[in-house]
């Protein structure tokens, strides 16, 4: 299906942002250093049965020690761009009061090593380590959350707004709310279709108040503003699937889309969830808040979905490649969908490979909302084998970003304006739920020694930073 993707050659303009992307939790390890309290993650990882193996983030790939070591690997891959994220219980241990200087440092310290190297810093404030004191206090299902994120975030644009190139507040708020309090399957593991939905109009809320908070730290002339989404792609089987997709784009897409672009909640999604709430603990005046002005909307894609409506006749599938996770992440009227397997080929993930989706999905962003794109993340999972030297021969990842880099191009080529790539990811690293066992860098992590080795897919992105052009 996909094999007119694998292209060569095709040309990148020179404005274009070629990079990789990480997440704090995902790498930095010392989890107890430098004043960090704990986060949502550190409880969760905890947990009995709640990640495989009982893998947690404490020592991680050791980014925090390691982070010199890590700046040069970059700068030997020639990356014109680094996503990082910063881990919130670093600078408020209990989401509240003053900045630790400690976890401020180290930021400082990252942001300072990027741009010497010539590297162009995005930061992503939230992508997914809440301080454990604020989800004692409620959480994300907590209004005040919101307002604690504000006060976090002008931490941030006072300590690294002069250097800073693109703030990103939040990272797939979908995940943090559906999958942390629908599924359970990520921290804080609350299983609450009412939370979930409070949870969403929290991290609207958060972004709204981030931006203007950052807007007003900030420093920088030239700085964008963001946030990234995951927009949830679904594909159709039969003539019920239309009105499938759009349930999963009411909830997964528009929820958010829908505040942060347009000052709305979009009426079928308000239709959709009637029967869980009536939305009351949106509070006069919050649309205004949550509706920013943004320079560029960061876009995540991996792969796509097929669903149907259930006919309520046996059980329902939700066997999409997402695990059990599916089914049970989404609320109201989309508890009705069927979510069936897909296609192949999959990645390790189980996740279907699908560059044509992801051209036309940045496409019709790009046309329903007029503003740039980042690409903040794409990458995949496969089971990687070591050589007795290391080396990980990826063809199959470099097959993988080939297609889509293609398909960026593509879209590129049909009036889509896609500023960058953030390639996931850098370096091996938690796979959150799936603890070690999942592997998306373009860098072998040794996780017994910690030493990291670029894969053949890190020398062919390398190529293509270099030539700008996809290799053959
Ligand atoms: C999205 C998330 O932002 C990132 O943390 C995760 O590792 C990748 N997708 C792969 O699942």
């Amino acid at each position: 299906m996909s094999d007119d993707y694998r292209q060569h050659g095709v040309q990148f303009p020179d404005t274009f942002l070629f990079g990789s992307a990480t997440a704090s939790y995902q790498i930095e390890g010392a989890a107890t250093e430098d004043g960090r309290g704990a986060s949502i993650w550190d409880t969760f990882s905890r947990k009995p049965g709640a990640v495989l193996h009982g893998h947690t983030g404490d020592v991680a790939c050791d980014h925090y020690h390691r982070l010199d070591d890590d700046l040069d690997l970059m700068t030997s891959l020639g990356l014109q761009a680094y996503r990082f994220s910063i881990a919130w219980p670093r600078i408020q241990a209990d989401g509240k009061g003053s900045a630790n200087d400690r976890g401020v440092a180290f930021y400082s310290r990252l942001v300072d090593g990027l741009l010497a190297r010539g590297i162009t810093p995005i930061a992503t404030l939230y992508h997914w380590d809440l301080p454990q004191t604020l989800e004692d206090a409620g959480g994300w299902a907590a209004r005040d959350t919101a307002l604690r994120f504000g006060d976090y975030a002008h931490h941030m644009g006072e300590a690294l707004g002069d250097r800073v190139a693109v703030w990103t507040t939040l990272n797939e708020p979908w995940c943090s709310a559906y999958l942390g309090y629908g599924a359970g399957v990520h921290a804080p593991g609350v299983t609450d279709r009412l939370a979930t939905l409070r949870a969403v109009h929290h991290l609207n809320l958060a972004h709204g108040l981030g931006i203007q908070a950052l807007r007003a730290s900030v420093t920088k002339p030239d700085v964008q503003y963001s946030a990234t989404l995951n927009p949830q792609v679904a594909r159709g089987v039969d003539d019920t699937s239309a009105e499938a997709i759009r349930r999963i784009d009411a909830l997964g897409n528009r929820a958010f889309t829908g505040p942060m672009l347009r000052g709305e909640y979009p009426a079928d999604l308000l239709a959709d969830t009637a029967s869980i709430t009536d939305w009351s603990f949106v509070e006069p005046g919050d649309l205004e808040q949550i509706h920013q002005p943004l320079d560029v909307l960061g876009v995540n894609y991996y792969s796509t979905m097929r669903v149907r409506l259930w006919d309520g006749v046996g059980e329902r599938q939700s066997a999409d490649g997402h695990g059990a996770s599916r089914g049970t992440a989404w609320p109201g009227a989309a508890e009705e969908i069927e979510f069936l397997p897909t296609d192949g080929p999959h990645t390790d993930m189980g996740w279907n490979i699908d560059p044509a989706a992801f051209e036309d999905l940045l496409v019709e962003l790009h046309e329903s909302y007029g503003l740039p794109l980042m690409i903040t993340e794409n990458g995949a999972a496969f089971p990687d084998v070591a050589d007795e030297s290391e080396r990980v021969r990826d063809a199959d990842r470099i097959d993988y970003l080939r297609q889509h880099f293609t398909a960026v191009h593509r879209a590129m080529e049909r009036g889509a304006d896609i500023v960058g790539c953030q390639v996931w990811s850098l370096m091996d690293n938690y796979e959150w739920a799936y603890g070690y066992t999942k592997r998306f860098g373009i860098v072998r992590v040794n996780y017994d020694t910690l030493e990291r080795t670029p894969k053949d897919s890190a020398h062919w992105y390398a190529q293509l930073i270099r030539e700008r052009a996809i290799p053959a």
